[in-house]
């Protein structure tokens, strides 16, 4: 039986979500007690959802437009994720603005990958910022979600070179391969109780450590 729970919320196509149940798959989690319990988007169109059936994982939509307000919506949200009583709360590609009453209610098991090099690039249009910037190093992070748009601690990041011509998408598209090694290890981490939160603190041994800094000539 199951008892470390993972619960994916996931707002398009869904390809950290994919990832991860690919990682899953591959190194038996069950075996460990980990298991996926359930896909939920806030839109009922996410081409990831339709992935998470084809797969044969339960899915949930909470549409975020059919409710009055932001409060309405988590409340919802937060009903129908704690049904499976998770460990561990994935935001992969989730596109909502969380309140701190959604926040705090999974104080250290919600975690975030963010497409740069935290604290560097907060919000949207990461690529093209990072271009614009003239930074030679670019990455994605996984965090603890904190009341901070993208401001809460740092669990794990990669590191991918910016080489000349990158276009967003070029960019884009090395540093997703990354998302997709670096995100199943973190939440796997997380999950088996490895990766803590303390204090605001994350808390972890060496060699998880190791294993959450990762640069592009690594894999
Ligand atoms: C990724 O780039 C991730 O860093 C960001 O949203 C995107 C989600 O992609 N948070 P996908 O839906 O997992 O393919």
């Amino acid at each position: 039986m199951a008892n470390k729970k993972i619960v994916i919320l996931i707002s398009g196509r869904g390809s950290n979500f994919v990832a991860i149940a690919q990682a899953a798959q591959r190194e038996n989690w069950a075996q460990e007690g980990i298991e996926i319990a359930c896909v939920v988007s806030n839109r009922p169109e996410a081409a990831g959802l339709e992935r998470a059936r084809e797969l044969g994982y339960e899915t949930a939509v909470v549409d975020h437009k059919a409710y009055p307000d932001r409060v309405a919506f988590e409340k919802a949200l937060i009903e129908v994720i704690d049904r499976y009583d998770p460990a561990v709360v994935v935001l992969a590609g989730f596109m909502r603005i969380l309140t701190d009453c959604f926040v705090n209610h999974y104080d250290g098991r919600i975690l975030n990958i963010h497409p740069a090099l935290l604290p560097l690039f907060k919000g949207l249009d990461t690529h093209q910022r990072a271009i614009d910037a003239g930074v030679r190093i670019h990455g994605c992070t996984v965090h603890f979600v904190s009341a901070e748009l993208d401001g809460g601690a740092i669990i794990g990041q990669a590191a991918v070179p910016v080489v000349p011509g990158d276009d967003a998408d070029t960019l884009a598209h090395r540093a997703l391969k990354l998302e997709h090694v670096l995100y199943p290890r973190a939440v796997k981490a997380v999950a088996a109780g490895e990766v803590v939160l303390k204090d605001n603190r994350v808390e972890m041994p060496a060699h998880v450590v190791q294993q959450l800094a990762l640069f592009s000539n690594e894999i």
